[in-house]
């Protein structure tokens, strides 16, 4: 991100806490304050409030965005369900300020803003389960269906929704991307979890500590849950890294191809206005492309100097179908993601390989890791030439859209401000390598932050 764009991210994040702050302020002091504080209605809202911080302080470290998951959610339910507003939002906000502040020990601003929108979110989910009759008690019991999805659904939104707009400003991406990707496979268990907050009411109403003992241990279940999910998206991306390295590790002069490869592939693909299920099966095809080029036979090709010969490049051209056959056992990859590999050499016109397919008949993440492919090989330094700047390599694709890529796709790419953000990262890498030998060679060294390193950096931890 540029400096500016940075600048004005944090602006708006500023903006975001600032809206968020102004709604928890309005539902505080439009909530009913006249409840007389008696030492059962003390214990039961310490209760609540001590099992809300553990809870939240237990919390899980996502894959994405490094944002913190954590099933405090749980007892803020039930406290909307035990206490009139706003004890259940001051319960919420306590929880959330401490964990972030002495567990988490984030940024004031990242405080204010986790506290503020959980209060919203809480706040504005007691006023939705009231105005749908849900009842609020801490001696009787009484569960009605409709004001509790109200609850839900309501802080659900909130807080996913000020989640994701503050990584979409943060990030640069579409609230819509933001909002798929932090919700991913999890919104199922969510709305079960949920459910664990009736049990607890109920227990709690019946038996007091005793019930909220008995309730802990379905909440570590539906944690390790939470946990099981996503181990296994960490581990499928730490093996694809694994296998991209190794290809890498042959020819040292590609490092870094097939990344960038598959972060323009993922930036059309977004341009494109595909869905976020459907970026990520072709950001993993691009990042995957040439892992055929493992197996033995190319690697004398791969070494060599000269030109290939027409055996050769038949030879070479064979890579294709490798690397589909390679990634063909794992199930994850079947359909889309290999099929985008195996035809990532053909041409628009049918002149290409493996099957000479044309048109629309070449499937679209093929389409665009061939468009994202021939604009790395122009936009980095190569042995023969330097590397071509993002005007060259645009006017290059529209030369030969309709014959080689896909001409909308073109079309995208040169309008594309996210791509010339990113050629832009390309460009500081280098400027950064050339800084280095500088710094190597005793001139003076200027700190050149490559940008690219800055994308898919933990640096947002909402
Ligand atoms: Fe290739």
């Amino acid at each position: 991100m540029t400096r500016a764009r940075l600048v004005t991210g944090q602006y708006r994040i500023y903006l975001l806490v600032l809206g968020l702050s102004g709604v928890a302020g309005w539902l505080l002091s439009t909530s009913n304050w006249s409840f007389s504080l008696t030492s059962q209605l003390w214990n039961d809202v310490a209760v609540f409030a001590v099992t809300a911080i553990l809870s939240e302080a237990w919390h899980l470290r996502g894959s994405f965005a490094n944002i913190s998951n954590s099933v405090a959610f749980v007892p803020l339910f039930s406290a909307v369900l035990l206490f009139q507003r706003p004890i259940p939002m001051l319960i919420a906000g306590l929880a959330l300020a401490v964990v972030e502040t002495f567990v988490r020990r984030k940024p004031l601003i990242r405080v204010w803003f986790n506290t503020a929108q959980h209060m919203v979110a809480i706040g504005l989910g007691t006023a939705v389960y009231s105005a749908l009759g849900g009842a609020v008690s801490t001696t009787d019991f009484s569960f009605r269906l409709i004001p509790f999805a109200g609850l839900i659904g309501t802080f659900f939104i909130i807080n996913q929704g000020s989640v994701s707009a503050a990584i979409a400003i943060s990030n640069g991406l579409t609230l819509r991307e933001s909002w798929e990707r932090i919700g991913g496979g999890a919104r199922v268990y969510d709305v079960l979890a949920s459910s664990l907050a009736i049990l607890l009411v109920f227990l709690y109403v019946k038996l007091q500590f005793v019930g909220l003992a008995v309730v802990v241990l379905p909440l570590f279940l539906v944690r390790q849950l939470y946990q099981m999910n996503q181990t296994l998206q960490t581990e499928l991306e730490e093996k694809l890294e694994l296998m991209v390295k190794s290809i890498e590790a042959r020819d040292p002069y590609t490092s870094g191809h097939s990344r960038r490869v598959s972060e323009y592939a993922s930036a059309i693909a977004r341009e494109v206005g595909l869905q976020v299920k459907d970026i990520d099966a072709i950001r993993r095809a691009a990042l995957l492309h040439d892992v055929g080029k493992i197996y033995e036979e190319f690697a004398p090709l791969l070494r060599k100097q000269t030109k290939l010969t027409p055996e050769e490049r038949i030879v070479m051209q064979t890579h294709v179908v490798r690397s589909a056959e390679l990634l063909s056992p794992v199930a994850k990859f079947k359909g889309a993601i290999i099929e985008a590999i195996k035809h990532h050499h053909e041409n628009y016109d049918g002149t290409g390989y493996p099957d000479g397919l044309a048109g629309e008949q070449i499937p679209l993440g093929a389409r665009i890791i061939m468009v994202a492919d021939t604009m790395d090989a122009m936009t980095t330094d190569r042995p023969y030439r330097r590397a071509l700047t993002l005007q060259y390599a645009v006017g290059e694709l529209r030369k030969h859209a309709g014959r080689q890529f896909d001409p909308r796709l073109v079309e995208l790419v040169s309008k594309s401000r996210a791509i010339a953000r990113l050629l832009g990262a390309v460009a500081s890498e280098e400027q950064e390598a050339k800084v280095g030998q500088e710094a190597a060679s005793g001139k003076s060294l200027s700190a050149v932050k490559p940008r690219w390193a800055t994308l898919n950096s933990d640096r947002v931890g909402f």
